[in-house]
């Protein structure tokens, strides 16, 4: 039996530091995700949260005289206010420090070590606590982590360690077959390069660490980070509290991440899952980086871009907007102020703003702002012609957005932007409205008016509000997120009066 809810999920995020747009990004496009689905009738569960355990974080609380507790608790509450400032509509913000997510960890490892897959060994390493892993001598530059460009640490203990090295038939199957896929193609071969290689063991254990989770069978050690983190995945649907709900939600449909935790997530993750027997995710999506000035966006390099300060200034929509219309998911994008102000200039204060502004207006102005779908007229080729277009729109959007091909969903809704704007000039409505031609005038307002409510609904998963905004000003007074996407057909709307609001967006110089 299939399971009827879409479940997503973001990586949980670090509290060493504040949150910022490369976290933005995989997030926005989990709600993306989930408001499409809703749109389109599902169920869904959109899960993100904070990942607080490990050196890392607290040695960070340690920086500032904090109990890492008290860090912890004032991160996650930045995370939340910068969600909350987006737009995010989340299901649950899981906290790796929430004692239910501590007990499932516990169940966890109790199950993989009573199955057999957990063992004592000595361990000797290079760890670099910014990445929370070991590396090998090859791993580095110049002896630096690559990506932290700082020295590792040679640690040495007796841990506990998970056999991972006991999957690697199952996983090159399970990958190749994409019964998990991982998405985009380029990213599943270089997985799968790389676990032909073959696999090691992974120590799950720290013994010096206190700021952890007691494994269930060794109280002298904590869990290690990742996978106490990786679990975060089931504990925040319930897996040991909540039995119905757990069995409706999981596997995932989609998990999202960025190239810089793609092993975690493509081998240790469903390699657990294969040792404790659960269904494996269905699909993985690692997407590209947001960087700055073509460099990856670090505290320790200077470089961090605040959503919340980017947000008070041009919106949470526009920001959302910019950051799916600009960056090909899957590569890397460049990030730049100017290429926000540019795509709020011209794409959604001069065309979508600019459009609805003018429908709303003109229908106040010619007909008292009411629009009547007058059936009896016979449309002309042109009124047909922009029918056509919004179902031609409406089809290559889902198309797109089935496939996370985001972008050109956001492009495919600027066809009917456009193709209306022209509408307006090819139609003339003031030239009717001179020439006492009622009629034909109130087909024209009719037909605009139609078109933006198909942009509102096809544009609420990328921009909530907005689309909200243009439903209220075309004078439909219910919650445009309620509307079925399936359903939505040219010439439903029987008859409804404007409401001209403020402009949409205001220009930035
Ligand atoms: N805590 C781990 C994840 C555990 S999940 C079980 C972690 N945290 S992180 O804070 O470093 O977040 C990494 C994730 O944040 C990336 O995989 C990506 O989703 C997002 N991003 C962080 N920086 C990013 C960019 N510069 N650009 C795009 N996304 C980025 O790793």
């Amino acid at each position: 039996m299939s399971k009827e809810c879409y479940y997503v999920t973001t990586p949980i995020y670090y509290v060493n530091a504040e949150p910022h747009i490369g976290h933005t990004y995989t997030t926005v496009i989990a709600d993306v995700l989930k408001k499409y689905h809703q749109i389109k009738g599902e169920k869904t569960f959109f899960l993100t949260g904070t990942d607080e355990h490990g050196l890392k974080i607290e040695q960070a609380a340690q920086k500032t005289g904090k109990t890492p507790q008290e860090f912890c608790d004032e991160i996650a509450a930045k995370y939340k206010n910068v969600w909350q400032k987006l737009g995010i509509d989340y299901d649950n913000f899981i906290r790796t420090t929430d004692p239910k997510h501590e007990e499932c960890v516990k169940i966890i490892l109790q199950k993989l070590y009573d199955k057999g897959y957990i063992y004592k060994n000595k361990y000797e390493g290079l760890y670099c606590v910014g990445c929370e892993k070991y590396f090998t001598e090859d791993d580095l530059t110049d002896g630096l982590c690559p990506d932290h460009k700082i020295k590792p640490e040679l640690l040495a203990e007796e841990n506990y360690f998970f056999k991972l090295s006991a999957f690697q038939e199952k996983l090159l199957k399970l990958i190749e077959s994409d019964e998990i896929l991982i998405l985009p193609d380029f990213r599943k071969n270089e997985v799968l390069g790389k676990l032909r290689l073959g696999l090691e063991d992974i120590s799950i254990s720290r013994s010096q660490l206190k700021w952890g989770i007691k494994l269930p069978f060794d109280e002298t050690q904590v869990a290690y980070v990742w996978v106490d983190a990786l679990i975060n995945y089931l504990s925040g649907i319930g897996f040991n509290n909540n039995e119905k709900l757990f069995n409706e939600i999981w596997p995932a449909d989609m998990q999202l991440l960025a190239k810089d935790i793609l092993w975690f997530h493509c081998v240790i993750w469903p390699a657990m899952l294969l040792a404790i027997e659960l269904p494996l995710p269905k699909s993985l999506f690692v997407h590209g980086y947001f960087t700055v000035n073509d460099q990856k966006i670090s505290k320790t390099l200077g470089n961090v871009i605040d959503p919340v300060a980017l947000s008070e200034e041009f919106g949470g929509d526009v920001i959302r907007y910019f950051m799916l219309r600009e960056a090909t998911f899957g590569l890397d994008y460049d990030f730049s102020i100017d290429a926000i102000k540019r795509r709020l200039n011209t794409d959604l204060a001069n065309d979508l703003g600019n459009l609805l502004n003018r429908s709303v207006s003109m229908a106040g102005k010619y007909f008292d702002g009411k629009i009547v779908n007058t059936r009896r007229a016979v449309p002309l080729t042109l009124d047909e012609e922009v029918s056509l277009t919004a179902a031609a729109v409406k089809k290559d959007y889902i198309e797109f957005m089935d496939k996370l091909a985001l972008r050109q969903a956001l492009e495919s809704i600027w066809k009917l932007v456009v193709r209306l704007n022209r509408y307006v000039e090819e139609t003339a409505p003031w030239k009717l409205s001179k020439e006492g031609n009622n009629e034909r005038l109130a087909i024209v307002m009719y037909n605009l008016i139609e078109g933006l409510r198909h942009i509102a609904v096809l544009l609420y998963p990328i921009m909530p509000q907005t689309a909200q905004n243009i439903w209220q000003q075309i004078g439909l007074n219910d919650n445009v997120k309620n509307q079925n996407l399936n359903n939505l057909t040219w010439g439903q709307l029987q008859e409804t009066t404007v409401a001209k609001g403020d402009p949409l967006f205001k220009k930035s110089e």
